[in-house]
């Protein structure tokens, strides 16, 4: 009697479990920082050897040189803020300058955000951006150990089920994830991603939102991002969706409180089945505690694919007992003007500004001169504006990974050398013909853990070091001053 009754309750268990865990993803990190990816390079195409490389000024990430051998090339642009991630016994060789020598520009530019949903896959255009990006629920897949992993993480403090390597079937425990936060791969004075507690993710979720409450916080950071790429809205009556940043064009049914997530998002999937080549949906716990299903068309939005989809869900929750409290739609699709479209993004340039307002102020009666006049100050103090802020933030970090065996011989003797006792490592990059010191590698007193100079603009390494002698005795007579 109870040999049968015991391996039954463990299969109700396995269901429930089962059930329980179906509004959690894996969700996978997907910028791709390498060197050797040719969609990293402005034209298409791997530097070849004796190329000179530029970095963007902005580069803000990590670029991983990792799985080149023996790379050699004719100079490097770096930026004013990045990092270059040597491998392990790689060799990075500078020949001669040349000005012949062909150009590639890494094409990448900027932070990669953790808050940013484009950073992850995972979940389908139907899903509000907050639910794109990692929720509570979710358990965080990041590239493999062989790649580079360049995050800023978010400002608001985060949580998610398990973090793992794409490599690894295991995920990081809590105290190996924690280890992480003195790590460069996550740039942010604050490790904010943690570990949910486990009650919280094992616990019924009826109340389980994907951050905590709702977290206005964070979605604000998210939008920041988001928002910009918004783009025409291309439906009448646009829906407000609880967590998403942009105008929704799409449908929605919403239930009452009292029903599980699953047995909606059950129905739901059963009577959208034949939709699958043309909509997306996704079934949602609301912030009030009713359930709803969004549904997107796939390609642009049509109207009528929405409204049919939206019609045969209700019918169908309604029949196998579930309150429909709502269903509604965005209406009918709307086209782009073409002249909104045309003009939209010329508006957008500077350039076309500055002639219509220089037009309107010759309209009002300014003598051309008067009003040039007017435009050189402005630029010129614009311009005042930029230098102060370079001086405030700029600074290029080209950067001898401590664990790695980079090949920056160390040279004892060589002249320059400032005196110190700190363990930054200093070196001496070796290039055919002769060797120059890299000055980046001296300590600086000020800043004794990073290794980070202040530049004025992007240089080749030839070129370093004068340019940051001339800064540095700028930046010492600012401080006497
Ligand atoms: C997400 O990306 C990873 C790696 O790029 C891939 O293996 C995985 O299948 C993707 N998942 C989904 C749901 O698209
Ligand atoms: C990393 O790369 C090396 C060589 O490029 C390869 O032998 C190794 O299997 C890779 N490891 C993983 C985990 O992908």
């Amino acid at each position: 009697m109870f040999n049968f009754s015991v391996p039954y309750r463990k299969i109700i268990l396995c269901i429930i479990l089962l059930s329980k865990y179906s509004a959690a993803f894996e969700k996978h990190w997907l910028p791709d920082l390498e060197w050797q990816t040719a969609n990293n390079w402005v034209d298409g195409r791997i530097p070849e050897i004796d190329n000179r490389v530029i970095f963007p000024q902005q580069t803000r990430h990590a670029v991983g040189v990792a799985a080149t051998d023996n790379l050699r090339l004719s100079g490097i642009d770096l930026p004013r803020q990045g990092l270059l991630v040597l491998s392990r016994n790689g060799k990075l060789q500078l020949s001669d300058s040349r000005t012949d020598a062909k150009i590639s520009k890494w094409s990448k530019e900027g932070n990669f955000f953790w808050a940013d949903p484009a950073n992850w896959n995972g979940s389908s255009i139907a899903v509000p951006h907050l639910e794109r990006v990692p929720c509570r629920q979710d358990d965080v897949v990041l590239p493999s150990v062989n790649r580079t992993l360049s995050v800023l993480l978010p400002v608001r403090e985060v949580q998610v089920k398990s973090i793992r390597l794409s490599n690894e079937r295991q995920p990081f425990l809590e105290e190996e994830w924690i280890d992480f936060q003195d790590r460069r791969e996550f740039s942010r004075s604050r490790f904010s991603v943690k570990y949910a507690e486990l009650y919280l993710t094992m616990h019924d979720c009826s109340k389980c939102f994907c951050q905590g409450n709702y977290m206005s916080d964070y979605l604000e950071e998210i939008c920041a991002i988001q928002r910009p790429r918004c783009g025409f809205t291309g439906c009448e009556y646009p829906l407000t969706v609880e967590g998403h940043c942009c105008p929704y064009c799409g449908g929605r049914v919403s239930t009452s409180k009292q029903i599980p997530l699953v047995t909606v998002q059950t129905a739901a999937d059963e009577a959208l089945e034949g939709y699958t080549d043309k909509i997306a949906w996704h079934t949602r716990r609301s912030w009030n505690g009713g359930v709803e299903i969004l549904v997107k068309e796939k390609g642009d939005y049509s109207g009528i694919t929405i409204q049919e989809a939206v019609d045969n869900l209700r019918v169908m929750l309604q029949k196998t007992g579930i309150d429909v409290t709502n269903a509604e739609t965005a209406g009918a699709a709307m086209k782009d003007s073409r002249l909104a479209v045309i003009l939209g993004p010329l508006l957008g340039t500077p350039l076309v500004a500055i002639a219509l307002f220089l037009l309107l102020f010759l309209y009002f009666g300014y003598s051309l001169e008067h009003v040039l006049s007017g435009c050189m100050e402005a630029v010129s103090s614009v311009r005042d504006g930029i230098r102060v802020d370079k001086q405030k933030h700029g600074f290029a970090r080209f950067e001898n990974v401590p664990e790695g065996n980079v090949r920056i011989a160390n040279v004892p003797g060589t002249s320059g050398r400032e005196a110190d006792n700190d363990n930054v490592v200093k070196g001496i990059t070796q290039i055919a013909g002769g060797r120059f010191e890299n000055p980046l590698y001296r300590s600086n007193k000020r800043d004794k853990t990073e290794i980070r100079k202040i530049l004025d603009a992007p240089l080749s390494l030839a070129t370093l070091k004068s340019q940051i002698d001339d800064q540095l005795e700028t930046k010492e007579m600012d401080t006497e001053e």
